[in-house]
């Protein structure tokens, strides 16, 4: 089993958007652009920096637009942002961004509440937005939300994940990351619905996003590198949530991901203190701990003041 563990995973940054949606304080613009340009100088490749949503839906990011032309280019770092609908694409397009995730789940109460169209209508809406920003040179990325258990309809089917992520993928995502909204999974749960869609799809078409709500989330991790799973969605500090998704808490945290990475020998690429010292941005402004135990770590080393 061991032996087939990736040499290589990318780590995939969504605290700047996925973080900072679910926090009740709105960070300032400003604050926004530093942290993400701090993450831009820690090894990450990709980091996912702000979303082109309706702002009633997510006032937290209604900024969406001066984020991303505010932000300076760093080499081998890709910025991406979520988008909806054409709307959000038109916002993208102008922003400049080089990539986009468009966002379906595997459970129709969640689609519904999240972005109010049904399943067929969401991707009938991705289809366009994907032709349509394909000829600007805008890559695109595909989420599958509520992949293990929707807050609103429990057990997710593992034939339902595979039927819309071959779906997205058949309309051109590079790739598609398929989410534990609520963090609710087990290992096992990874081992059914993952192992089914390796079944149809390369491993490297897919991504994981584990939110950590019942502490299941490094676990999964693992049982995702098992399966040859090499990349993974996190969080600096931990951050993170969906106000569309009751009781979801924060994404694995990028430090913790990175402290167990490094500990098995797996290269990322990415300094643990370095995201420690973006998260750190963050905690200032909101005042508060992060969860990431990394976070916590470093920072009873180096206290903050507040
Ligand atoms: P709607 O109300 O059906 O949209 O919302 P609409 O087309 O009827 O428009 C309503 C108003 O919004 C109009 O403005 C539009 O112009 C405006 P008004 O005329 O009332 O002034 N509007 C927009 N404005 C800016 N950008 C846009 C846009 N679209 C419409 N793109 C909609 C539908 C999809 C827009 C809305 O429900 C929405 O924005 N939802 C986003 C929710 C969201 O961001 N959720 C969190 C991200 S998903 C997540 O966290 C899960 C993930 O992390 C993976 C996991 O953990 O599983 C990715
Ligand atoms: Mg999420």
């Amino acid at each position: 089993m061991v032996s087939s563990l990736p040499e290589h995973v990318t780590v995939f940054e969504v605290g700047p958007r996925d973080g900072l949606q679910n926090e009740f304080e709105t960070v300032s613009t400003g604050t926004k652009i530093r942290f993400i340009e701090q993450l831009a100088k820690t090894g990450l490749t990709q980091i996912e920096v702000t979303s082109f949503v309706s702002p009633k839906a997510i006032p937290q990011l209604a900024d969406a637009l001066e984020v991303v032309m505010r932000l300076h280019a760093t080499r081998g770092v890709t910025y991406s942002a979520l988008v909806p609908n054409l709307k959000g694409l038109e916002r993208a397009i102008e922003s400049g961004i080089q990539q986009i995730a468009v966002f379906t789940a595997a459970s129709e109460t969640f689609v519904q509440k999240n972005i109010r169209m049904d399943i067929e209508g969401s991707l009938r809406v991705f289809k366009e937005v994907i032709d349509t920003a394909k000829p600007h040179g805008i890559s695109v990325r595909g989420y599958v939300s509520t992949g293990f258990v929707c807050p609103y309809e429990g057990e997710v089917s593992k034939e339902k994940v595979a039927e819309i992520s071959k779906r997205l993928l058949e309309m051109g995502v590079y790739q598609v990351s398929i989410g534990d909204t609520i963090g609710a999974a087990s290992p096992l749960d990874v081992q059914k619905t993952i192992g089914h869609l390796l079944a149809k799809l390369p491993a490297d078409k897919i991504a994981l996003h584990f939110h950590d709500t019942y502490g299941t989330a490094m676990a999964n991790v693992y049982a995702g590198l098992q399966l040859g799973i090499s990349t993974f969605d996190t969080s600096a500090g931990g951050l993170g949530g969906c106000p569309y998704a009751p009781g979801a808490s924060g994404n694995l945290g990028t430090e913790d991901l990175i402290y167990m990475l490094d500990r098995m020998g797996i290269h990322s690429g990415v300094n643990l203190e370095a995201v420690f010292h973006a998260s750190e941005v963050i905690a200032k402004e909101l005042h508060r701990e992060l969860p990431s135990r990394q976070w916590k770590r470093l920072r009873s080393k180096d206290p903050l003041k507040s």
